[in-house]
């Protein structure tokens, strides 16, 4: 009697064990010291969410579809678009530039912020977000969302970088490093940069007269410094390069030299409304092409204009608006934008720095079909800026 009673309690805590073990497995962070890396293929594929403005799910109705498509259409087509794209692209990581959630419409900002990352998620693919002018709209501020966001699973986000937090304006600003491929001679080093960036959400500043923020120039004095740090480390032994390792930026609201381009030129691409940037310029722009490393911007807020411009030798884009509760031209597919960064392959086959940073655009149609792909920068088009340290 008292035999069987000790065994079948042993087998209960080996059972509760085991599960609990298996819960830890599945809801384990990647630990923040696991970089990113390129594969053996040479390659690392991006794939950026602009404004999902994600609400309730089942409930939250789709905002500009055609009639024939408004009785059948939820925030879960969102989800269904999302899970479709990752299946078809396999990105490496995937980057949400804000607008996540819409939080006017979210009754719970937490519940919106995990159902609108779900397919992320459960793909099990490192994933980065931003935030918008919207996801603090509803019951949490924007540093609460930023806490919530950082504990979710496989994620890299960070609220701050801990040795700018004391200064640095804003919530979820930080930069990631992709190392060289496996087995490289770069596989110890970051040959790609992505800084993402808080771009805010409305003007605080009312005699500036701009609806919305920008980047201050706390976020514009760290990005300086942590490039020119991860320029350092670029140049130096073991496998010293030269130059800077090229840079990805991401984050929510256009600069205003998105009004650089009309229809007439754009590299490809469509502007189909104006640029809802800051009406005050905060020199962002200037802060990265007198830097050089970043060759290109990626942002959302403008859900109709999905273009790339080159002004100045950096590339400016949009996303184009992935979400269905989000307003967007009926007929016109949601669309999600890809980016991949190429390597160059070195005489005796090894992969080496950099080579091309290429991307396209994929439609929420039958075919997901791929539309606007493009160059947006090669490595034998070295900028005319060297960057000092
Ligand atoms: C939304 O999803 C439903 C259910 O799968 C589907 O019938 C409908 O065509 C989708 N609508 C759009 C606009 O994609
Ligand atoms: C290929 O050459 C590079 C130098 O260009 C060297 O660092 C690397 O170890 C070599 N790889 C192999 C597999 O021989
Ligand atoms: C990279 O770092 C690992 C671990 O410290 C080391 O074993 C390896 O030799 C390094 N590779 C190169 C190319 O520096
Ligand atoms: C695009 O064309 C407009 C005039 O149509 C011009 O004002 C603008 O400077 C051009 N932009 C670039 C980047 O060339
Ligand atoms: C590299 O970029 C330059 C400048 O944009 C372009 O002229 C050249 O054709 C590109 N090279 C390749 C191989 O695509």
């Amino acid at each position: 009697m008292a035999d069987n009673r000790r065994r079948r309690m042993i087998s209960l805590i080996v059972s509760f064990l085991f599960s609990v073990s298996l819960s830890c497995l599945c809801l384990a962070p990647i630990p923040a010291s696991a970089h990113l890396k390129f594969g053996v293929n040479g390659k690392f594929k991006i794939l950026q969410v602009a404004d999902m403005h994600f609400a309730t799910g089942a409930t939250t109705r789709c905002e500009d579809v055609l009639p024939s498509q408004t009785a059948h259409c939820s925030d879960l087509n969102t989800t269904a678009f999302m899970s479709r794209v990752i299946a078809a692209e396999k990105p490496d990581l995937i980057v949400f530039t804000g607008d996540n959630i819409f939080g006017a419409d979210a009754i719970d900002a937490k519940k919106s912020l995990n159902a609108a990352f779900a397919p992320a998620i459960a793909s099990k693919i490192p994933w980065v977000a931003v935030l918008g002018n919207h996801d603090q709209e509803s019951t949490l501020t924007r540093q609460g969302l930023m806490n919530h966001i950082v504990k979710l699973p496989n994620t890299l986000s960070q609220v701050n970088p801990p040795e700018a937090a004391h200064y640095i304006d804003g919530f979820g600003n930080y930069n990631l490093q992709v190392h060289g491929a496996a087995d490289s001679s770069l596989q110890n080093k970051s040959v790609l940069n992505l800084y993402l960036l808080d771009s805010g959400d409305y003007s605080k500043v009312d005699s500036l007269n701009s609806k919305y923020d920008w980047i201050k120039t706390s976020q514009q004095f760290w990005f300086d410094r942590t490039s020119k740090r991860l320029q350092k480390e670029y140049n130096a032994k073991p496998n010293p390069q030269v130059g800077s390792a090229p840079g990805l930026a991401f984050f929510h609201i256009p600069l205003p030299e998105f009004w650089s381009f009309d229809s007439t030129n754009t590299t490809k691409g469509v502007r189909q409304e104006p640029i809802s940037s800051a009406t005050t310029n905060s020199g962002f722009f200037t802060t990265l092409v007198t830097r050089g490393d970043v060759k290109s911007v990626f942002v959302g807020h403008d859900h109709v204009n999905d273009f790339c411009g080159e002004l100045k030798g950096l590339n400016l884009c949009y996303g184009g608006g992935f979400g269905y509760h989000a307003y967007g031209k009926a007929g016109w597919e949601r669309r999600a934008r890809v980016v991949v960064v190429d390597l160059n392959k070195k005489s005796n086959g090894s992969w080496g720095d950099v080579k091309s940073i290429r991307t396209w655009k994929r439609l929420d149609d039958e075919h997901l079909s791929v539309i606007d792909t493009q160059l947006l920068w090669n490595s034998s088009a070295k900028g005319l800026v060297v960057p000092r340290l």
